[in-house]
C-alpha cells in the first residue's frame, strides 16, 4: 500500500471531504473538511496514526462551514491552505497556480480554477484532481456570487480538461450519490461544457442556472473567511 485515500461524505450540503495519506510516513492532507463531521474526520486521522500537515480549502465555501480552524487546533502543526486570491487572514499559506505541496513522497500540485468564486484552486494529486466547485460530475459550480465569472470558469474547466484523459476527478459536491468521474467522461458528456461547447453556449447556460441562495450563504461565507473559527456546534 502507499497512498491512503478516504473520500467522506457530509450529507447536510452534500460535501466529499478527502483525506489522503502517504503510507509509509504518514504524513496527509485533507480537502475540503466541514464542521458538522470534525469529530468523525480527528477520529480517523487518530486511528489511523496520520500527521495532519495541510488543511486545504479548495475555495471559501458558501453552503457549509469549514472545520479548518478546529482541525487545525487538534493538530497544530498543520498549516490551513487557500487560493491567494481570497486573501482570508487566518491561512497559513495562500497557494497559486504551479504551487507545490509535500505528504510523504506525494506531491499537491495546486491550479488556480477561478469562475464558481474567484479563488478557487483545484488540487493535482497521484492521478486524481479535487476540482472543488468548479467542475462537478456532469456539472459545473454557479457564478452568481463570490466574484463568480462564467467566462472564467468556461476557461477554467479548459485547463482541466488539459490533464490526462484518464485523472480521476473528485469533485466538492455531488447531489445525485455519485463519487467519481474522470477527466474524458467530463469532457464527453458534462451537461454544461461538454461535447465541444464554446465559451459563448457555456456562460448563457450558466446565467440559465436560475439557482436560490444556498439557505447558509449568509453565515457560511464570514465563518469561512475565518477558517471556521469559533463555531459552536454537535459536530
Ligand atoms: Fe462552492
Amino acid at each position: 500500500m502507499s497512498l491512503i485515500f478516504r473520500p467522506l461524505f457530509e450529507k447536510f450540503s452534500s460535501t466529499y471531504t478527502y483525506l489522503l495519506a502517504d503510507f509509509e510516513s504518514k504524513e496527509a492532507i485533507i480537502i475540503d473538511a466541514v464542521q458538522e463531521t470534525k469529530q468523525r474526520d480527528i477520529g480517523l486521522i487518530e486511528e489511523l496514526g496520520l500527521t495532519l500537515k495541510y488543511i486545504i480549502e479548495t475555495h471559501v465555501h458558501a453552503d457549509h462551514i469549514t472545520s479548518s480552524c478546529p482541525l487545525k487546533e487538534r493538530f497544530s502543526d498543520a498549516k490551513i491552505v487557500l487560493g491567494e486570491a481570497n486573501s482570508v487572514a487566518c491561512a497559513d499559506i495562500l497557494i497559486k497556480e504551479g504551487d507545490i505541496l509535500a505528504f510523504g513522497k506525494y506531491k499537491v500540485m495546486a491550479m488556480s480554477t477561478p469562475g464558481h468564486t474567484d479563488g478557487c484552486m483545484s488540487y493535482v494529486v497521484d492521478g486524481k484532481v479535487f476540482t472543488g466547485d468548479a467542475l462537478l460530475i456532469r456539472s459545473c459550480g454557479r457564478c452568481d456570487f463570490q466574484g463568480g465569472s462564467a467566462d472564467k470558469l468556461f476557461d477554467s474547466i479548459q485547463s482541466l480538461f488539459a490533464l490526462p484523459d484518464e485523472a480521476a476527478v473528485y469533485p466538492a459536491h455531488d447531489y445525485g450519490g455519485r463519487t467519481v468521474s474522470s477527466i474524458w467522461e467530463e469532457k464527453a458528456f458534462n451537461e454544461m461544457i461538454g461535447g465541444g461547447v464554446d465559451k459563448a453556449e457555456f456562460v448563457s447556460r450558466v446565467n440559465a442556472m436560475n439557482l436560490s441562495l444556498p439557505a447558509k450563504i449568509h453565515v457560511a461565507v464570514p465563518a469561512n473567511q475565518v477558517c471556521g473559527a469559533n463555531i459552536i456546534s454537535d459536530g
